[in-house]
């Protein structure tokens, strides 16, 4: 769930030709699940009640089963379940782990021979956002400056559907803002209609990536000729080596960015009051 769950995406994203998670967001496991899969029971708090009651239901049918936490009771429920638990280092919030259970993910793949060593991968990945930080930040300033009251909307090519989402997330959680996500081309077919009556201010950022289809591109340059004289559009595009170091460096631009504009709106981006308190009521 939340956080714990953003790394998953780009997994499966950032790896298109490698093995793919089923990301489940809920307290029980699609009903096909049985003792030929494995479930990776992932937070970061240890305490979030779907993970453990999705990994009680991997238990009750079989399933092998890995456990990743800052502690909490899935470390507990992992000790007495006799299962592997890796820990998760401290963060901030369970959002700003992403790398810690990118990292970790990509090492259970390792470990069960899916995918090759990614330690010069994981390497080249972390030298390329040192390499690209100070841009990201001066980028995710300057966009903080023109979202300003308005609401970001964020779309990307398929392939980018997870960082998409992410960015939304992080104009949520830091900014603490409405935002949503989409996909090109499925937008076209349906979402942009609704920008004939409007209804909210938005600003939508098209998050570019160099791999992606070139009618992708086109459609692209066509929303902003139909819809640019009305709503800001912000084209944004990456460096690095692949899609997954793409959405890695877009992140960066996304946390700055929502950073920058939490401190624009006088809040403090770190913490998620409304989720802690909604979760002591239920
Ligand atoms: C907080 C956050 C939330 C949590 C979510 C699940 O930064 O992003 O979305 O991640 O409520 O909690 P954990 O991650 O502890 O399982």
């Amino acid at each position: 769930m939340g956080g714990s769950s953003l790394p998953a995406d780009l997994v499966n994203d950032g790896f298109g030709d490698g093995p793919r998670l089923e990301i489940v967001r809920d307290y029980r496991l699609p009903a096909a699940a049985g003792p030929r899969d494995l479930c990776i029971a992932s937070s970061y708090s240890g305490n979030t009640e779907e993970t453990l009651a999705a990994l009680d239901d991997a238990l009750s049918r079989g399933c092998r089963a890995i456990a990743l936490s800052h502690g909490g009771q899935l470390e507990a429920k992992a000790a007495a379940a006799g299962i592997p638990h890796v820990p998760i280092p401290e963060s901030i919030q369970p959002r700003c782990a992403s790398g810690y259970f990118f990292a970790s993910l990509v090492g259970i793949f390792h470990r069960l021979s899916l995918i090759p060593t990614p330690e010069a991968l994981l390497d080249r990945l972390s030298k390329h956002l040192s390499g690209v930080q100070d841009a990201c930040e001066a980028r995710g300033k300057a966009l903080a400056e023109a979202l300003r009251d308005r609401v970001p909307i964020v779309y990307g090519p398929a392939e980018f559907a997870g960082a998409a989402r992410i960015w939304k997330i992080k104009f949520n959680e830091n900014a603490k803002i409405q935002s949503f996500s989409n996909v090109f081309p499925e937008l076209n077919h349906n979402e942009m209609v609704g920008f004939t009556r409007l209804l909210i201010k938005p600003a939508l950022i098209f998050l570019e990536s160099r791999f992606m289809h070139p009618r992708v591109k086109r459609r692209m340059d066509v929303m902003e000729e139909i819809l640019g004289r009305e709503i800001p559009i912000h084209r944004l595009s990456f460096a690095g080596e692949s899609p997954l170091f793409e959405m890695f460096e877009s992140l960066a631009v996304a946390d700055y960015a929502s950073y920058h504009l939490a401190q624009a709106y006088g809040i403090d981006p770190a913490p998620v009051e409304m989720v802690e308190a909604f979760k002591k009521k239920l």
